[in-house]
């Protein structure tokens, strides 16, 4: 008998997808916008009015940059259309006429055509498929051309001790109403990083959910990435044009024992246990 499929182990649960459990786990949309804002305020002055979120996926955060601002735009760009299709209905819908703002299309991230933009980002590490460094400039080259003059290029990427070993963190997030209404049960997500090949870093990643009371779905995302290192990143963002690049780090709160979500620029980053940060490269 065939493994039943993520849509037939979700079907109890009306109108849940996986796009729902994987927004309240891996995104933080809001936190996103938050630091775009503050990070242009720094660097340029002034706010922001277009963004191209680049491997948009649902476009969350499309749809997050236009509820701060109407007068904004988006462009969102990614290859999987049903993903697209579902960002259409059940984010870009949410603004009512404002949806008209954003711009989502089927197309390569390299290739794609948008009107330049003041701020372009990589999140969640999707760049991290590009597993050649001819790729990654290629597309570092794309980014470039596409900014307005004096734009800036944001992208996340983890690294430390532990992104360079096996683990499997779960994390429960408790039942909530997504934006959309959907009733999201309790549920437990599970990052399971395989081993790291040193001889090219390329690393495989899975996703899996586990629903309080309810199925498990194993591997609901595959990511085989290559784990590209800071002094990479700048040296092809360089090669491409970028003018400068600084890594932001997040402060340590003493009291809780965990990372603070304060980003701060940082010229000195300590390689204990694992880190997340952004990376923001000038045009
Ligand atoms: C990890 S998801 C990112 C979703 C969301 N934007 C986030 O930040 O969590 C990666 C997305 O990249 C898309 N993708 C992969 N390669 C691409 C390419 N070359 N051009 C455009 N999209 C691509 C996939 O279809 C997928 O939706």
């Amino acid at each position: 008998m065939n493994k039943p499929t993520p849509a037939q182990l979700l079907a109890p649960y009306i109108g849940l997808s996986l796009h729902h459990l994987y927004e309240a786990s891996v995104q933080n949309v809001d936190a996103d916008v938050d630091f775009i804002e503050d990070v242009y305020e720094e660097l340029r002055g002034g706010e922001p009015g277009s963004l191209r979120e680049d491997f948009c996926g649902t476009a969350a955060l499309c749809a997050e940059w236009i509820k701060r601002d109407p007068t904004r735009v988006a462009y969102g760009v990614d290859l999987d259309e049903p993903t697209l299709e579902w960002g259409r209905k059940h984010r870009i819908g949410l603004l009512g006429d404002h949806g008209s703002q954003v711009v989502l299309s089927q197309e390569d991230v390299r290739t794609a055509k948008s009107p330049t933009v003041d701020v372009q980002v990589a999140f969640n590490f999707s760049y991290f498929i590009f597993t050649e460094r001819a790729a990654l400039r290629d597309y570092f080259s794309s980014v470039h051309a596409s900014l307005n003059q004096g734009g800036l290029f944001l992208m996340d990427l983890f690294g430390g001790v532990e992104s360079e070993q096996e683990l499997l963190e779960k994390t429960r997030y408790p039942a909530q109403v997504d934006p959309d209404g959907t009733e999201v049960p309790e549920f437990t997500y599970h990052w399971d990083q395989h081993r790291l090949n040193a001889i090219d870093r390329s690393l495989r990643c899975f996703i899996h959910f586990k629903i309080k009371g309810g199925p498990k779905i194993k591997k609901a995302f595959r990511y085989d990435w290559r784990l590209w290192m800071l002094p990479e990143l700048r040296e092809l963002l360089a090669q491409a044009g970028f003018s400068a690049s600084h890594v932001y780090a997040e402060g340590w709160d003493d009291d809780a024992d965990e990372p603070d979500g304060d980003f701060k620029r940082k010229k000195r980053l300590d390689n204990e246990g694992g880190y997340v940060s952004y990376l923001v490269a000038e045009r």
